[in-house]
């Protein structure tokens, strides 16, 4: 193992930049060279390659977002594009990939594992929704940002009695809002996972003034329903009057919290670890509280 090539691919988690300096890190010790492919995949078919070292990853270890940039890139579907990516890298000489992402860049990785070509996923998405594993770099600072943002609703709602109904991420997964409406003591979380009625949030909401509460707040996630939504069904149904409040991309934003930079450190090192011991054909994961594989045959 001599040269490798990395890419963040799919939407952007904190945390994909420490684990490139994680990479770099023991790549560094191992003697292995370590390139990024710029935006993802297409940044392998544009044969657009930048070498990585400690000097210019080191810097952006406690930084949000990825030094190497991302972009969707539904066209790697086709298995021509598979292919030819393939052998680009091969040309290049590089001897293994690792891909840091959320879902869709896990599939990517497991068709490029199906021409032999080594490859190691890491999990990175603020969703944390990718099987089998308990978290992925970007999860903890988007719920940490989502709390710290409605902390601030709150002493506002409070001074004057309001109702919020506040839409997290997670397209297909309520994992922040479960996060997040328990940490903020929501009146109600609403998930995809889970049906729900309009009648059920509004005795939430009057369970909240009866408790007299001084504030509520629904926590809702985007795939479930949009807080606009929402707010137009509770005010239809009820004599409430609610205030909405998209979240959007401030999740995503920002700096890592501090477990998103030791674990995206710690998948770069054993990512590194793994193919130096030629094991690759594998996603990274949390399993009980510690890092290891699954072959990357599962997310086919
Ligand atoms: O990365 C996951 C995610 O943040 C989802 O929670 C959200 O639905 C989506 O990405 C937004 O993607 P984009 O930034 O491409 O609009």
């Amino acid at each position: 193992m001599k040269k490798v090539v990395v890419i963040t691919s799919g939407g952007d988690a904190p945390g994909m930049n420490a684990a490139l300096y994680g990479i770099v890190k023991k790549a560094t010790e191992e003697n292995i060279e370590v390139y990024g492919a710029k935006c993802g995949y297409i940044g392998i078919i544009e044969e657009n390659f930048v070498p990585l070292t400690i000097e210019n990853t080191f810097p952006y270890l406690r930084q949000g977002g990825t030094i190497l940039e991302t972009i969707r890139f539904p066209a790697f579907q086709e298995k021509e594009v598979q292919r030819t990516a393939v052998e680009i890298m091969e040309k290049h000489d590089f001897d293994a990939l690792i891909v840091i992402g959320g879902d869709g860049s896990y599939k990517g990785a497991a068709k490029l594992s199906q021409f032999y070509f080594p490859v190691i996923a890491i999990p990175a998405t603020i969703d944390n929704d990718i099987f089998g594993t308990e978290n992925s770099l970007g999860f903890s600072t988007a719920v940490s940002n989502a709390t710290a943002v409605i902390d601030k609703l709150s002493t506002t709602a409070a001074s004057h009695g309001h109702i919020f109904v506040v839409e997290v991420m997670g397209r297909h997964s309520g994992n922040i809002a479960k996060k997040v409406g328990k940490a903020v003591g929501a009146d109600m979380t609403i998930i995809p996972e889970k049906e729900f009625t309009t009648e059920e949030v509004i005795e939430s909401l009057d369970l909240s003034k009866k408790q007299d509460k001084k504030y509520s707040m629904i926590v809702t996630a985007e795939g479930a329903i949009s807080c606009l939504e929402l707010t137009k069904n509770i005010e239809r149904n009820s004599k409430y009057k609610v205030h909405p409040l998209i979240l959007g991309h401030i999740q995503r934003g920002g700096d890592p919290a501090c477990e998103d930079r030791i674990l995206g450190i710690e998948f770069g090192e054993v990512a590194i670890k793994l193919l130096k011991k030629k094991k690759y054909g594998i996603a990274l994961r949390v399993y009980g509280g510690k890092i290891d594989a699954l072959p990357l045959s599962e997310y086919l």
